[in-house]
């Protein structure tokens, strides 16, 4: 028998999609810390794995599902899914994002486009669609968006992922203000430079394109940060359990920046 959870999040669920490495499992990881039951999701099988180690501290309380992020019906089923599981959905956090291949506008595939669109955008909004009936039935709930330092400006060479996020952090801000007479928060975290998979992917790619090391492109891209370096996704993690809290109650349609100071160069 499991021993009854502890922690601030005991008794709480929470879903988290895109939990299968890098900011998602991070996350993963801190809710569980605080007590949360956890339904994890993601496009990876690699989840299963992931709710398999966490549910050897307390295994009846983590559940695991792959979800493609982009297909309505798995959203839809995964809500009733963690639904008939634990009773309830309490916090909703939206991690899964793809970046995009480097392209011009003038260059960028459309299929790349839509790709990117359907993932980061389409994806936690179809998520949304899927948890607020629970959450106005059960008189409350938060939702967490993971947007990106480039959700403030286009910037060159990834004009499709901008997009995908600005769009993200509009589509938050609109949840938030329809659904606060339901009791429910909607929020963004807008990270900086993690070193995940997909901040050291870029950082090969570009520096393959410039015909430099990944280990100079990467003292290139950490000079430009004040704090002087990526940060684990644990910092990314941390703030999306804070927005998942009731230590965030004041709080909706905000986007929290974490991210070193980047944007201040
Ligand atoms: N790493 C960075 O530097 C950085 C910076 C700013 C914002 N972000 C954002 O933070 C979030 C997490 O990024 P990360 O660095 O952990 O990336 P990552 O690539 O390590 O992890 C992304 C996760 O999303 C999942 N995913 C992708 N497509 C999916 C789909 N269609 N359905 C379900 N799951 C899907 C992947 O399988 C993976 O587990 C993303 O939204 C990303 O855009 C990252």
């Amino acid at each position: 028998m499991s021993a009854s959870p502890s922690g601030r999040f005991a008794g709480k669920v929470v879903m988290i999609v895109g939990a299968a490495r890098g900011v998602g499992l991070a996350t993963a990881q801190a809710f569980a810390r605080e007590g949360a039951s956890l339904s994890l999701a993601d496009i990876d099988p690699a989840v299963e794995q992931v709710a398999g180690q966490l549910g050897d501290v307390d295994g009846e309380r983590v559940a695991a599902r792959r979800v493609d992020v982009t297909d309505a019906a798995q959203c839809q089923a995964l809500a009733a899914a963690t639904v008939e599981r634990f009773g309830r959905i309490d916090v909703l956090a939206v991690v899964s994002g793809v970046l995009q291949k480097t392209a011009r506008i003038s260059d960028l595939p459309i299929e790349e486009f839509d790709r990117v669109l359907a993932v980061n955008t389409k994806g936690p909004l179809l998520m949304a669609q899927a948890v607020l009936p629970q959450m106005r039935q059960q008189g409350g709930g938060r939702i967490v968006n993971v947007a990106s330092w480039f959700a403030y400006n286009g910037h060159a060479y990834f004009g499709g992922y901008c997009a995908s996020k600005f769009a993200l952090r509009a589509i938050t801000q609109a949840i938030a203000e329809e659904e606060a007479e339901n009791g429910i928060t909607a929020n963004c975290v807008s990270p900086g430079n993690v070193d995940t998979e997909m901040h050291r992917r870029a950082l090969r790619e570009e520096a393959e394109s410039r015909g430099i090391t990944a280990e100079e492109m990467k003292e290139i891209e950490w000079a430009k940060i004040p704090l002087g370096h990526a940060c684990p996704p644990e910092d990314i993690a941390d703030a999306i359990v804070f927005l998942g809290s009731d230590q965030s109650r004041y709080m909706t349609g905000a986007s929290l920046d974490v991210n070193g100071g980047v944007l201040l160069r």
